[in-house]
């Protein structure tokens, strides 16, 4: 027996900002950067409920790139909100760099986000009003903080986009508003990156230069975890796994693209 369920499960027990600030850096980072264990989520409406989770036990180490592939409706995109604390489990426990997410309170979860995890989707989410700069300046300001020009600066130089900051979302290529998104997620330096589809709005070639800028990013140091229906694009991950029914049922490491899309064809057909 246990007298804590922390002892149970090898998990780090009460979280510390100050460690989080060190996972920034991976090579800082001694366990993994996020940990999901035996987690489980249902969603439950008038018509029924749904397992979209079915006890989903994985570690994500610091500085590698994860690509989760699947059917439609397997549950990726509800493993990923739920990997960056946008919604929580029904069981199981989630932490991030040593955070035990169900331990916050609404408010520290919230702050937390803000600075350990970034966040880019399909969709880009930018406002066209706005210079890039203002975009990815936007998430500080909105949280009452001061605008440190140098970091968001720092954040565009990263995705090339330095000599671009002063234009606005409709002066810009679908790559380049991504680019600006990925900038805008890493501004606060964020122990992990999550991505929800960054390319499923771009073209093959364009799609490539943002998944070879994730590729850099990773190699610098970064955390990626990153939803796609591209075996191309899971190939420039370091390891994709394979969810299907709400379950981990496999993975690869270092696949290239025909070998994930053979894995992909085999789990429709299943
Ligand atoms: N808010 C919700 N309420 C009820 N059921 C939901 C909700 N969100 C998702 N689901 C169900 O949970 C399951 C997993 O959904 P999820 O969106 O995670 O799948 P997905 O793998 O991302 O699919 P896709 O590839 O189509 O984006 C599906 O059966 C879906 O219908
Ligand atoms: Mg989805």
């Amino acid at each position: 027996m246990c007298a804590r369920e922390d002892e149970c499960t090898g998990f780090m027990p009460l979280p510390t900002f100050a460690r989080t600030a060190a996972a920034h850096h991976a090579d800082s980072l001694d366990g993994p950067a996020v940990a999901l264990d035996a987690v489980t989520r249902v969603y439950r409406s008038r018509a029924g409920s749904v397992e979209a989770l079915r006890g989903v036990t994985h570690a994500f180490a610091p500085g590698t790139f994860t690509a989760i592939m699947g059917p439609s409706g397997s549950g990726k995109s509800t493993l990923l909100q739920i990997a960056a604390g946008l919604d929580a489990p029904t069981r199981g426990r989630v932490s991030i760099a040593g955070t035990d997410l169900g331990r916050l309170d609404a408010t520290a979860l919230t702050k937390f986000r803000r600075t350990a995890m970034g966040f880019v989707f399909q969709s880009y989410n930018l406002l066209d009003a706005l210079t890039a700069f203002d975009n990815v300046a936007l998430p500080a300001r909105l949280a009452g903080q001061p605008v440190d020009r140098g970091a968001v600066l720092n954040a565009l130089d990263r995705v090339g986009l330095r000599d671009l900051a002063k234009r606005r979302p409709p002066e810009l290529s679908g790559g380049q508003q991504q680019r600006v998104a990925i900038a805008r997620a890493l501004h606060t330096r964020p122990a992990v990156l999550f991505a929800d589809e960054p390319t499923g709005a771009l073209d093959r070639t364009t799609g490539r230069d943002v998944l070879a800028l994730l590729r850099n990013l990773v190699d610098d140091g970064q955390t990626v975890v990153m939803v796609t229906h591209d075996p191309l694009a899971a190939s420039y991950a370091d390891q994709t796994l394979f969810l299907a029914d709400g379950r981990i049922v496999g993975h690869l490491r270092d696949a290239d693209a025909d070998t994930i899309a053979r894995r992909m064809n085999e789990l429709e057909r299943a």
